[in-house]
């Protein structure tokens, strides 16, 4: 071992080689401190963050936190969750940062602020914000007319409420989440009322603090969240460790895929409904850490403050996430995540066409989401403008379309038989031999049929379908088909 005197001796000697510029920088390091502690002493864990400045610091077991010099007279944030988000300028020193907590528990007769109407609702505020959710499916999740059609028994058809009456209250939980204890809606949804109708909407999203232990999928939506509404004041959570408002709070959760699973997973009656959450997570996205958010609020860089003229601040537009949950529309996204390739090989006996899809760029399996989801690749041969039928090679079956029985052509969805196989059955009534046959991300698939020889030309399509055709009918709704490619190959 060395000795104090000895130690202090080399230190001296080396001192003396370092160029003057380091001595410098050596003469700074007593950096200043910043303190962080709430009312029940120092808080570990707290982010604290600088205006125009990337690096993210964290307070350490004593709430402290060293910070260079150079960025006194700088202004910075802290937030940790539990606490509202803080602010003060870095003084060189007696830095002591307050934080203040969240109310414990969860006020459940708090009334909701509207998005769009009334005293601080948040369009007046986030009007770019609320204009991306309007336009997208959760604003309308409790109201939307093919979701009511299939709930209520006002048209001809699948009905929950004629098939399985006693169901009807388990849709609310994620459909109009915002509904509670004897409000309308929570008996029957068609019932709904007032800012409930907006299904989804912005203060029942950003008053999600975290999300309870328990098992995705067997509680649902409000159910599983853990909701922090105030009994007096305001809250909002979100994903910002440096909003300005005084009540804003950070949570990490909101960059989580496990935020969407509440409502994006979920078993119903005993059948798995639900299962994008699931499919996520065993999918290459995932392995790669790239969470729900990622592709569905992807900073599209045209929103540059969140509340412009309200106290926003000016930020990195490519960090401000999106509420357009699906950027480019469904079509588009279909398209740029579906790679396709056809070939026609004429031979001496017959006509074999290949055709190979490989879902890429994509979270999960395609089609995901609503169990009736689905999509039919068709290849149809001609002949003279005769149409051919295959002579080997997969067919669709009955209950993929009845005008296309027997076609060239393969189901990717996940039909419920009924049991003698001929129809498929709505998810509240169960079904039998369950198939799961949509594309698997990054795998690719192919098939191959056989055509007679005469075969002229040959046409592939790839159409995705919200619901099954028959359904669609009977409803009278209009065409719900999407056209993701039409490729015609002529041989010579
Ligand atoms: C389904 C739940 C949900 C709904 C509905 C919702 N949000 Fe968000 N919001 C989120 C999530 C999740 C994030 C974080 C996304 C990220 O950072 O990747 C977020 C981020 C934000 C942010 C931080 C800034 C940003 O864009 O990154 C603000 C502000 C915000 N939301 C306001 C609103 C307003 C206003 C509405 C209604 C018009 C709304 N939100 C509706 C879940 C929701
Ligand atoms: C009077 C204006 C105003 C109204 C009304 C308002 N906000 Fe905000 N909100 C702000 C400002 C300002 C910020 C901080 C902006 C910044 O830091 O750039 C903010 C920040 C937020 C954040 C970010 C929190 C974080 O830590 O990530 C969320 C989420 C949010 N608001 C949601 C809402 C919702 C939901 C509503 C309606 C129920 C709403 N706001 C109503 C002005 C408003
Ligand atoms: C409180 C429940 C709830 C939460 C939380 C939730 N969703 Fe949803 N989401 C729904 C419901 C219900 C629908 C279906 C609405 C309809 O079509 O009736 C939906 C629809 C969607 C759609 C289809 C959108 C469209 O416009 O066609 C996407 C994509 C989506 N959600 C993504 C997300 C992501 C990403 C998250 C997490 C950041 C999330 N959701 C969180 C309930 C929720
Ligand atoms: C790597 C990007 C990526 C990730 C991660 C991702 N998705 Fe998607 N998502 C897509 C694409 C592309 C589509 C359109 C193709 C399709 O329908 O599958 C889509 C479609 C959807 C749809 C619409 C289904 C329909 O047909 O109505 C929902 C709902 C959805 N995603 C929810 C989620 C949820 C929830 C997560 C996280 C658990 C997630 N996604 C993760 C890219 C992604
Ligand atoms: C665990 C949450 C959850 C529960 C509970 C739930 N849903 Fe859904 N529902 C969703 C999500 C998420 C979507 C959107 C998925 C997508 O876009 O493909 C959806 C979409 C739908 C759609 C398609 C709407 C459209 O316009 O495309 C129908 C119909 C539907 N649900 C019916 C029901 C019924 C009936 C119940 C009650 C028996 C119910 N759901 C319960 C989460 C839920």
């Amino acid at each position: 071992m060395r000795s104090p005197v000895q130690a202090v001796l080399v230190f001296t000697i080396l001192m003396g080689f370092l160029p003057h510029t380091l001595l410098v920088f050596v003469r700074e390091l007593p950096a200043v401190q910043i303190s962080v502690v709430g009312p029940d002493g120092p808080i570990e864990g707290a982010f604290i963050t600088f205006e125009h400045h990337s690096f993210v610091f964290q307070s350490d077991g004593l709430g402290h936190c060293d910070i260079a010099n150079s960025l006194v007279n700088r202004k910075f944030a802290v937030a940790r969750e539990g606490y509202f988000i803080a602010h003060d300028q870095l003084h060189s020193k007696g830095n002591t940062v307050r934080l203040r907590k969240i109310s414990q528990g969860d006020a459940t007769d708090y009334d909701w602020v509207h998005p769009l109407e009334g005293e601080q609702n948040c369009a007046s505020c986030h009007a770019q914000i609320a204009q991306q959710w309007k336009q997208g499916a959760h604003s309308f999740s409790s109201t939307g007319h093919r979701f009511l059609d299939m709930y209520s028994d006002r048209k001809k058809g699948w009905s929950l409420s004629r098939d399985l009456p006693e169901g009807k209250t388990v849709c609310a939980s994620c459909h109009a989440p915002g509904v509670g204890a004897g409000q309308p809606g929570l008996e029957d949804i068609s019932e709904v009322s007032g800012i409930n109708k907006l299904g989804v909407h912005c203060d029942f999203c950003h008053k999600v603090e975290g999300v309870k232990k328990g098992e995705v999928g067997f509680a649902h939506g409000r159910d599983l969240l853990r909701l922090s509404r105030p009994e007096k004041g305001q809250v909002f959570f979100g994903p910002m460790k440096d909003a300005t408002r005084d009540d804003n709070s950070f949570s990490p959760i909101y960059q989580q895929s496990l935020y969407c699973a509440s409502c994006h997973e979920g078993t119903l009656f005993g059948m798995h409904v639900y299962s994008t959450y699931s499919e996520w997570q065993k999918s290459p996205a995932a392995a790669k850490g790239l969470q729900c958010q990622a592709c569905h609020m992807k900073p599209d860089g045209t929103m540059q403050n969140i509340a412009p003229g309200k106290g926003g601040s000016n930020r990195n537009p490519m960090e401000l996430a999106s509420h357009q949950l699906m950027p480019g529309g469904l079509k588009q996204m279909l398209q740029n995540s579906i790679l396709h390739e056809e070939e026609v090989i004429q031979g001496a006996a017959d006509c074999m066409v290949k055709v190979q899809l490989k879902a890429v760029n994509v979270g999960h399996k395609v089609p995901t989401g609503y169990i009736d989801r689905h999509m039919i690749l068709q290849v149809r041969a001609k002949f003279q403008g005769e149409e051919l039928k295959p002579i080997e090679g997969l067919t669709l079956g009955h209950w993929v379309d009845k005008a296309l029985v027997g076609n060239a052509g393969v189901l990717f969805g996940r039909p419920l038989l009924n049991a003698d196989k001929q129809g498929v059955q709505p998810f509240w009534q169960g079904g039998v031999d369950i198939v799961d046959s949509r594309l698997e991300p990054e795998m690719a698939k192919s098939w191959v049929w056989k055509f007679p020889r005469e075969t002229e030309s040959v046409q592939v399509s790839l159409i995705y379908r919200p619901f099954w055709k028959e359904q669609e009918l009977i409803k009278g709704w209009a065409s719900q088909d999407v056209m993701v490619f039409e490729k015609t190959l002529i041989i010579k």
